[in-house]
């Protein structure tokens, strides 16, 4: 037997628990394909479903990359993750101004999201079993409440729901989420934590927290996630770890000189994978998949993210494919 036949399959390794996912680009469903077949059964577009990529142009969507990526999943009998209808970033300017170069009015601005939303929607229609209607609304300053992005400054805060009705309006079957990050982190949990009880309270279709779980090696404590959890699942919906990695950058930390990780980082991060994977295994009753942001260390969004010039090796994968510890600890239970 050769050793890549005595690595377990992650997805073998939880098929009693929850879907393991990968974020993928159109590109890397070819470069990163084995690994993608052997351990993931999930899939969400990195990029390829987002606003600008998917509708760069009034009246004009290109579907072909985010075609491309549902059509791998589905010859593969892997589930698809829809990333993401209404977000601040990755959003055309255009969008939010008139044929006059002035501010969008609220109807023109909700008449758009409208169109956005059942175009891209209805064409993944079946295709695509849950959504990220709304990606980040939440402010991280203190006491305030949404972000105040341009979906909030012209529509209000009833963008939000309207986003949900609309997407509901579409597929009645597709589950949709409210997805966000450091959500686990107390000052921002009490801010979802009320926003979806509104939007509950109103009767609006919403059916799953999305917890993006970009963490690090140090943070955040598998208390404080343990208690979100808990508190989420209190509403009643679904919860699932829809962007994870675990970057070995400690916040703050601005070094840039490294290019390879040391082994104390690795064994660090795979203790952190081992104690998360088995606080997702308790709560599979509530956790209905985890997705991580991305496939193996040669391609993530840390690289040069947060500090320029910095790479990062966020995965359970190296930069040469391979399983490491932090994989083990993760499969082998
Ligand atoms: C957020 C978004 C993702 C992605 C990451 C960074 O978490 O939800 O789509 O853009 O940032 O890569």
């Amino acid at each position: 037997m050769s050793s890549d036949q005595q690595v377990v399959s992650l997805c073998d390794a939880y098929k009693d628990y929850f879907p393991i996912g990968a974020a993928v680009s159109s590109r890397c469903i070819h470069t990163h394909r084995d690994l993608l077949l052997r351990h993931f059964c999930s899939v969400t577009a990195t990029n390829e479903m987002k606003f600008s990529s998917i509708h760069p142009d009034e009246g004009s969507y290109q579907f072909v990359l985010a075609d491309s990526i549902v059509e791998f999943a589905e010859a593969n009998d892997m589930l698809i993750r829809g990333h993401t209808l209404v977000w601040h970033q990755q959003t055309p300017e255009r969008v939010f101004i008139d044929s006059d170069g002035a501010s969008a009015s609220r109807d023109l601005l909700l008449s758009r999201m409208r169109d956005h939303i059942e175009t891209v929607v209805s064409r993944y229609k079946g295709r695509v079993y849950c959504w990220d209607v709304v990606n980040e609304a939440i402010d991280d300053k203190g006491s305030d409440y949404l972000r105040p992005s341009k979906w909030l400054q012209i529509i209000g805060p009833g963008y939000i729901e309207k986003a949900f009705e609309y997407a509901h309006a579409v597929d009645p079957d597709a589950l949709l989420f409210y997805n966000d990050y450091n959500a686990v982190a107390p000052y921002k949990r009490e801010k979802i934590m009320r926003l979806i009880t509104e939007l509950q309270q109103k009767g609006i279709p919403i059916h799953g927290i999305g917890l993006q779980g970009h963490w690090n090696i140090y943070w955040p404590s598998v208390d404080e996630i343990r208690y979100a959890l808990d508190d989420y699942a209190r509403l009643g919906l679904t919860i699932q770890i829809t962007e994870l990695d675990l970057s070995v950058f400690a916040y703050g930390d601005t070094r840039i000189d490294l290019t390879e990780p040391t082994s104390e980082m690795m064994e660090l991060q795979a203790n952190r994978y081992e104690e998360l994977f088995r606080l997702f295994r308790e709560y599979k009753g509530v956790i209905s998949g985890v997705t991580f942001w991305g496939i193996a260390d040669d391609v993530t969004w840390l690289h040069n993210f947060p500090v320029r010039g910095r790479r990062d090796w966020p995965l359970l994968f190296d930069c040469e494919h391979q399983p490491k510890e932090s994989f083990y600890r993760v499969a082998r239970f």
